[in-house]
């Protein structure tokens, strides 16, 4: 791979606006490959003049097709709903590109597998922005689980609690089945599998006692021209269209190490904002980490005997080997949401230079499996039924 890879990205929204800070600042604090930002694809021409130019982004293009087939593009990345993962990832890795896609890798599990399959037989490698692998406390929380100290998983309690929801909150494309698929679960709910996964090593094998809800069955439509990022939906009109999808799932689930997991997604957790957490409970120790106190970790050694107890600590200290910490600020200086994008960027360059990332980058044979335990979940709870995902098998379910 040459030094500089020449990136084109689709979407320009809250995620293109992530993407964008990650590829203008990466180099600037992390050594390897430098990212040229060739495109920008969008749909609306006058919207892509401004945030090219804010963004620094050298061209821009209402043709997403024609930029991921430009032989200059090396790297794809795409920011867009999730019923249009499929199509484009797909062409990027017909046209031989490596291809960043963002979560869930699709809206449905058909489309998830048809992307892996494109990406089989492609040249291209591919990742996924499971951006809180890169938060450092996430990240430490994967190397104590993978370097034993917790010992033997008893228990994992996962959840993602926002409060966004309401009824006032306009018919975006997230309450649309046709376009994500899934609400708060494909929202949400993939981002803490992901973690579990990644941080425990363990697949979820069984899904049992799955709820799904929708408790606002009709939101305001959205006027002409109306945004459609979260922070900037606005009010809606008067007339009001149907919601379909969830805005809870809840399910209970087996991990492959024998231990017991609950998972809960919500957008409508009053009191809650962005609120991802996990808690793990091991045989030697355990780990609690939440979102909105982002740069801390909660440890407890057992093995203190009567001086165990909870500690909480301050993920941001490079000198003692925490990750990402030492690229950034002295210690203590606390990161923020959009480092954990930065920090995927450099993964993503190191890894395309021949290098290793700081810890495992999720690829769409990765993303996939977490997609096939959302698949599981709805039908858990639209058969009512427990469901045994068979990872052997494409596709396969008992
Ligand atoms: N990793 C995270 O923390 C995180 C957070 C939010 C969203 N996401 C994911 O990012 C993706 C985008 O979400 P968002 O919040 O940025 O949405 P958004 O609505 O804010 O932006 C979507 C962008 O895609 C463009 N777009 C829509 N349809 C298109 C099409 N057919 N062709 C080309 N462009 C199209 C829109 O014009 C817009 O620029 C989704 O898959 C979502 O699940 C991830």
């Amino acid at each position: 791979m040459k030094d500089t890879v020449n990136v084109g990205l689709i979407g320009t929204k809250f995620m293109g606006r992530a993407h964008s800070n990650a590829w203008l600042n990466v180099a600037k604090f992390f050594d390897g490959s430098v990212p040229e930002m060739h495109t920008v694809a969008g749909r609306n021409a006058a919207d892509l003049a401004e945030f090219a130019a804010r963004w620094g982004w050298a061209n821009q293009s209402t043709d997403w097709r024609a930029m991921v087939s430009d032989p200059d593009i090396d790297l794809v990345d795409i920011a867009t709903p999730n019923h249009v993962h499929a199509e484009q990832a797909i062409a990027a890795l017909e046209a031989g590109k490596h291809v960043v896609c963002e979560k869930p890798l699709a809206g449905t599990l058909a489309d998830a597998m048809a992307m892996t399959e494109a990406a089989n037989k492609a040249d291209g490698r591919t990742f996924v922005w499971y951006n809180y692998r890169r938060v450092p406390a996430v990240a430490l929380a994967h190397q104590l689980v993978q370097s034993g100290t917790l010992g033997r998983i008893y228990h994992v309690r996962a959840a993602y609690l926002q409060s966004w929801g309401g009824p006032d909150t306009p018919l975006v494309w997230r309450f649309q089945a046709d376009v994500a698929g899934s609400g708060a679960h494909g929202d949400l709910q993939a981002h803490i599998i992901d973690a579990v996964r990644f941080v425990t090593g363990e697949e979820i094998t069984t899904v049992e006692g799955a709820i799904e809800h929708t408790f606002i069955e009709e939101r305001p439509l959205l006027e002409e021209g109306g945004g459609s990022e979260i922070a900037g939906a606005g009010a809606g009109g008067s007339k009001m269209g149907k919601s379909s999808v969830d805005d809870a799932v809840l399910f209970l689930g087996r991990l492959s190490g024998g231990g017991l997991a609950s998972f809960e997604a919500t957008r409508l957790a009053t009191g809650y904002h962005n609120a991802n957490r996990f808690e793990i409970h091991g045989e030697r120790g355990a780990i609690r980490f939440d979102f909105e106190r982002m740069n801390e970790l909660g440890f407890y050694d057992a093995t203190n005997g009567a001086t165990a107890g909870w500690a909480t600590i301050d993920v941001t200290r490079g000198g003692d080997g925490h990750p990402f910490a030492d690229a950034w600020w002295p210690d203590s200086h606390g990161l923020g949401y959009e480092h954990s994008f930065v920090n995927e960027a450099a993964d993503i360059l190191a890894a395309l230079g021949g290098g290793e990332p700081v810890v495992p980058l999720p690829d769409f044979a990765d993303a996939l499996r977490t997609q096939r335990v959302l698949d599981a979940a709805i039908v858990s709870a639209r058969e009512r039924t427990p469901i045994t995902i068979d990872y052997d098998t494409p596709g396969g379910q008992s």
